[in-house]
């Protein structure tokens, strides 16, 4: 599937610093100037992924090939887009060439249409022609791939937590509390770890906050006013009414460092987490996820800057994690990208435009796949212009250019070795070698057995937690709702 080294053909034209006199003649003299200029600023020396084929003036340049170094994935990265444009694909493509290259993936698959990607894909016109198109030497390969769901009514391994573990901030995120209600649980969360109390579902919680008079008491523990404390029950019965969240609380059933596995032949491992009955309500999902993050971030050593990532987080569909969160949580969320690069994770997030995503984490993502946009309304038109504001200089007139991209076509500018962008390049993007779309129940069902982490973690809900390393995993990240934190 990764055709590149020595003799692919970024390989055989491009060197890694933009000068002329390096490249071979051929490319040279084939490509306009401007393309050129463009194609030699993606072009890395060291490992990289194939994103795909320059673009200039309409055609496709297969002697221009767009890299995107790995030791660059740990500046993170954005992949935007209209909807339809090609955006889940090109996620499955850089999870497909990690994995090759032996970085472990988490994939999270908001609507089951990335399972796929543990078989072959079909050769066919999408795939063949646009293979000849690009320069890639297209096979079909599925990847080795685990799968994860949140709570018990999927196919993969339960990914659960305990009450104690999510921590206070994103409980509240999960509760839909405001700022009063996430100081009440950051106290009674206190008060459980003063009294040594472990929280595994919403019952113990209730227990904390209805005990030893809290509701209708004078003070309570912790301090908590009877109110507040009330309010926070009335909450956590709504939550219990709205979701099955008997399903997700309990005893963790996998452990970060699941997530890290490699194949007995070196390749990466393409954990695919899929939201199960969280699929309808974003704030448990995102939860969840800000959850795993912290988890990664608390079980990992410091490794800084390394030439490949220890893992890539991609997260499709990543408005929600966004849109409605307390500035607490989202300061929250600002921190972990900001710290888990130094453990050696890189993360990309799928959204429809930069927009989606505050200022101080977008700050922070230093490679950017931005699929076409659309320039219908007025609203869209000011997108547009944000977006091409946030661009670096450009030979392309990209206004233009992002509206009239194909699908699996992109602008792609990314961290270059040294740290400075790339200068924007038309992609058009390569094809999967493995399956576009979700696997067949069956399939899956039996890709969920054969990948489960062994010997299987404990699989029920319920009382204990068996892992005294999760009860304060979400700790140093989310584990107050107020902006103390130890980093
Ligand atoms: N790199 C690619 N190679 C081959 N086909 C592609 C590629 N990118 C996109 N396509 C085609 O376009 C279709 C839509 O792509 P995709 O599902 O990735 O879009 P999306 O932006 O994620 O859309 P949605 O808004 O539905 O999530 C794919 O099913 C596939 O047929
Ligand atoms: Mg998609």
């Amino acid at each position: 599937m990764n055709d590149r080294p020595a003799s692919g053909p970024g390989a055989r034209h491009l060197s890694a610093v933009p000068d002329p006199v390096a490249v071979p003649e051929r490319a040279a003299g084939a490509l306009p100037r401007p393309a050129f200029e463009i194609a030699a600023g993606h072009a890395f020396a060291g490992p990289a992924l194939d994103l795909g084929a320059l673009m200039w003036e309409g055609r496709c340049l297969p002697d221009a090939q767009v890299l995107l170094p790995l030791s660059s994935l740990t500046r993170h990265g954005l992949v935007a887009g209209a909807t339809g444009t090609g955006r889940t694909r090109t996620l499955q493509l850089l999870a497909e060439q990690l994995s090759a290259q032996g970085v472990p993936v988490l994939l999270t698959d908001v609507r089951g249409d990335l399972s796929g990607i543990a078989e072959p894909g079909e050769a066919g016109t999408g795939v063949t022609g646009r293979a000849t198109e690009v320069g890639q030497r297209w096979t079909g390969a599925g990847r080795p791939t685990a799968f994860y769901g949140l709570g018990a009514d999927g196919a993969g391994v339960p990914v659960r937590a305990t009450v104690t573990g999510l921590g206070p901030l994103l409980l509240a995120r999960l509760l839909g509390l405001d700022a009063v209600g996430e100081e009440t649980l950051a106290r009674v969360f206190r008060y459980a770890d003063a009294e040594g109390l472990e929280l595994v579902g919403l019952d113990d919680l209730r227990a904390v906050l209805t005990d030893t008079g809290t509701v209708g008491g004078p003070g309570g523990p912790g301090g908590v006013p009877s109110g507040a404390a009330g309010a926070v029950l009335r909450a956590v019965s709504a939550f219990e009414a709205r979701e099955a969240a008997g399903a997700l609380f309990g005893a963790p059933a996998c452990a970060p460092a699941d997530f890290l596995r490699l194949t007995a032949d070196g390749q990466g491992l393409v954990s695919v987490l899929e939201p199960g009955s969280a699929r309808d309500h974003p704030p448990l999902w995102t939860a969840f996820l800000m959850w795993l993050l912290a988890g990664l971030y608390e079980a990992l050593p410091v490794v800084g800057d390394v030439g490949r990532p220890r893992l890539v987080l991609l997260v499709d569909e990543a408005e929600p994690l966004f849109s409605g969160a307390s500035p607490a949580f989202l300061e929250a969320v600002t921190r972990t990208v900001r710290l888990i690069r130094s453990k050696g994770v890189g993360i990309f997030f799928v959204t429809r435009a930069p927009q989606d995503v505050p200022a101080d984490v977008l700050g922070q993502l230093g490679n950017r796949v931005q699929h076409a946009l659309r320039a219908f309304s007025a609203e869209d038109r000011e997108a547009l212009r944000a977006t091409v504001r946030d661009f670096p200089e450009s030979a392309y007139d990209l206004g233009e250019l992002l509206t009239g991209l194909g699908t699996g076509e992109a602008v792609v500018t990314v961290c270059g070795e040294h740290g400075a962008p790339t200068p924007p390049a038309a992609v058009r993007l390569r094809a999967p070698g493995s399956r576009m779309g979700p696997l067949d129940p069956a399939a899956l069902r039996a890709h969920a057995e054969r990948s489960a982490p062994a010997p299987a973690r404990p699989r029920g809900g319920g009382a204990g937690n068996g892992n005294g390393t999760r009860a304060g995993i979400t700790r140093s990240l989310f584990g107050t709702a107020t902006t103390g934190h130890r980093n």
